[in-house]
């Protein structure tokens, strides 16, 4: 997949890795950046800079998804990648509120069904199409201290598989962006926490993970990790369930309480 020429279709666009992409995405000569986010003035922002389009979109509201997107393919045709990035980073245990844990749902998982629900039609009519889900390391390795996060990454991971082995012959393309830490406005909320210094000592900017993302979708990869040690990591894992879980535990002691503020 080279995004040259391309209509892409990009939430949470208006900060951090959804700004890098939309960015990035511009420089590699895609037809038109439709960027998109809660905040509407971060996305025109950002929309402006590149000569896109900005639109606010709350992802988790299905109507505006669909008739977002309705009304881009109307104007456009069919999108050609489209970028599921909008998320949110909700810490804490199973005590998390329902509602919170209800939300989290919607913008990590939700999101990414009704978008994928509404431009998929489109590409399977044009013969091709792209989906490249914003995960994180956390849908593949379960993450410290943050219950509703790794298991909603879980979900938005095993949809991206589910939408790849389903239409993967049919001309649609999935790759799904596992990074660890990145620095962007989402490494706020773990406040003055212990975890804070670790966090930032391994974290890498939204840069590295814009390069590993055109270069994971030029050899269309399903996953892209911009932290090459996560392979690693998923491998051990899958080698020794136990083994590795029995590490987590360590880790989880040495971080001492990491349930983020
Ligand atoms: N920063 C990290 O360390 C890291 C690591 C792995 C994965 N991720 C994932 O990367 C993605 C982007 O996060 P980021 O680090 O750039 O954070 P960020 O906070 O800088 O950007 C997230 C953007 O999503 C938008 N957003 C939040 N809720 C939304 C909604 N309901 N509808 C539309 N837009 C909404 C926000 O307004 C914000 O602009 C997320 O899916 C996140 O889970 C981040």
């Amino acid at each position: 997949m080279n995004v040259q020429d391309q209509l892409v279709f990009v939430t949470g666009g208006g900060s951090g890795i959804g700004e890098a992409l939309s960015r990035r995405f511009a420089d590699e000569g895609a037809a038109t950046i439709v960027v998109t986010d809660l905040d509407g003035d971060a996305a025109e922002r950002v929309a402006t800079d590149i000569g896109g389009t900005g639109l606010g979109l709350d992802v988790s509201d299905e109507e505006a998804v669909t008739s977002t997107i309705a009304s881009i393919e109307k104007d456009h045709g069919p999108i050609g990648l489209l970028a599921n990035n909008a998320g949110i980073a909700t810490g804490g245990s199973v005590d998390v509120p329902t509602a919170l844990w209800q939300k989290t749902w919607d913008v990590n998982v939700m999101a990414h069904v009704y978008a994928i629900r509404a431009a998929l039609p489109g590409m399977l009519a044009n013969g091709s199409g792209y989906i490249l889900s914003t995960v994180s390391a956390a849908g593949l390795l379960t993450n410290i201290g943050a219950a509703p996060y790794a298991v909603t990454k879980h979900a938005a991971l095993a949809l991206a598989e589910w939408v790849s082995m389903t239409y993967g012959k049919q001309g649609i393309g999935v790759s799904a962006l596992c990074p660890q830490f990145v620095d962007t406005p989402m490494l706020d909320l773990f406040g003055e926490s212990a975890s804070q210094e670790w966090v930032r000592s391994i974290a890498i900017t939204t840069d590295d993970v814009a390069n590993a993302v055109i270069e994971g979708l030029a050899a269309e990869r399903f996953l892209i990790l911009p932290h090459p040690e996560v392979e690693t990591f998923f491998q051990n894992k899958a080698n020794d369930y136990d083994r590795w879980l029995g590490g987590m535990r360590k880790l989880n002691e040495q971080l001492n309480n990491p349930q983020f503020d």
